[in-house]
């Protein structure tokens, strides 16, 4: 574990970029580093490996002072990925990949397959191998930057705005390789960003800094959202915070029903029978249980419905992966305020009204923040 015990820089100009900072972090699991621009995040990160010094406290590595290790030992039990990923121009992908193996003294051909695993492990195409990096996206260049950092297997990996260079789809996909990355590898990863939508989505705990290199509060996501300590972690976290926290909660708590769903060569009598149920509209789904639409039951054609008529069933979601908040989206976007849920296949296995998934929520916030932390740690990945 990663101790930070009350430290203080202050640059020789007297700036004082991070004070009197404390951070136990956790082995094998992501802690983000937020906060506003200039609050001290790369600072903090770099004296993690010792590239910046603090001038007060102590920073432990598994209970010993990091300065008790020659530096370069330290260094390399810790990957670095840096934004724009930092890649040498004049070396292939495969070398950049291959640089600590070889800086260890592996011989070329051990540190080339090595490199070559890595860059299946990040979801990089083995014909990429031999180009060289302004060949690359921004976001494949970021993926060999990762794949760098992991060549040696080094046990912790620190990462500093790695992923905001490139477009929001493309970041998204970046966010989520690494999750499984961590899932696979269990690296204890200390990540900085000064996206709060990033440190919700990856961070096992966040610490959101404010300027001047102080910490405004230390917690798991989910607390965050919920219980923010000040004003300024409230106002950092930006609006629709009750909806967000939502995320959190596993839509498995849900119960679906199957009385307003017809298929699409339903008899009258079926028509008329699932209609005199509670819903207002049925749910139409095709011979294989996939939704084409909602219909009033006086409207539908016995036998043979025709999809074109069916109102829109909205962003069906994965009932039990997804959570609450994938629910209440689907149903907000439904026009007749239900929600279709499907399984992983996209088959329909209920549907939901606004009204339920309200009550749902009013539970699931009764029930206190660390049921719901826990059930959301699938929710979380998934949407
Ligand atoms: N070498 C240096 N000499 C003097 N001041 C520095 C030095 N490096 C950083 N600073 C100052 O320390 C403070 C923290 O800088 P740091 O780079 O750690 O911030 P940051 O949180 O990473 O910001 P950003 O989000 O913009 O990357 C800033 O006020 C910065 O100007
Ligand atoms: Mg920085």
């Amino acid at each position: 574990m990663i101790r930070i015990d009350s430290v203080t820089k202050r640059y020789p100009d007297g700036t004082v970029a991070v004070d009197r900072l404390s951070l136990e972090i956790p082995d094998r699991s992501i802690t983000v580093l937020v906060g506003p621009s200039g609050c001290g995040k790369t600072t903090t990160l770099r004296m993690i490996n010792r590239m910046v010094e603090p001038s007060e406290g102590r920073i432990l590595l598994d209970g010993a002072d990091i300065r008790e290790q020659p530096v370069n030992t330290l260094r390399r039990s810790m990957g670095y990925v840096i934004q724009n990923a930092g890649l040498f121009q004049h070396r292939t992908i495969l070398d950049n990949i291959a640089t600590v193996p070889r800086l260890l003294g592996w011989n070329r051909q051990r540190a080339r397959a090595r490199a070559a695993e890595l860059m299946e492990r990040v979801g990089l195409d083995s014909s990429l191998a031999k180009r060289y990096p302004y060949q690359l996206s921004g976001g494949q260049q970021q993926r060999v930057g990762v794949a760098r950092a992991l060549a040696a297997d080094p046990p912790v990996l620190l990462m500093d705005e790695p992923f905001s260079a490139v477009d929001p789809v493309v970041r998204k996909g970046l966010q989520e390789e690494l999750l499984r990355i961590q899932d696979e590898l269990g690296k204890t990863i200390v990540f900085v960003t000064h996206d709060i939508d990033e440190a919700i989505k990856l961070g096992t705990m966040v610490a959101v800094l404010r300027t001047g290199g102080r910490l405004a509060q230390y917690a798991p996501p989910a607390e965050l959202l919920t219980a923010p300590a000040d004003d300024f972690v409230e106002d950092f976290l930006g609006t629709d915070r009750g909806i967000r926290r939502l995320s959190f909660f596993a839509s498995s708590a849900l119960e679906l029903t199957t009385t307003p769903i017809v298929a699409v060569d339903s008899t009258a009598e079926q028509i008329a029978t699932r209609g005199a149920g509670e819903a207002p509209y049925l749910l139409v789904t095709d011979l294989d249980g996939r939704p084409l639409g909602w219909g009033e039951p006086g409207e539908l054609t016995a036998g043979r419905i025709d999809p074109g008529r069916l109102l829109p069933y909205g962003r069906p979601f994965e009932h039990g992966q997804e959570s609450l908040r994938a629910a209440l989206d689907g149903a907000v976007l439904s026009p007749t305020g239900w929600a279709v849920g499907v399984d992983g296949t996209g088959r329909v296995v209920g549907v939901v009204s606004q009204q339920t998934i309200g009550e749902a929520i009013r539970s699931a916030h009764a029930e206190g923040g660390d049921a719901g932390a826990t059930a959301g740690t699938e929710a979380k990945v998934s949407g």
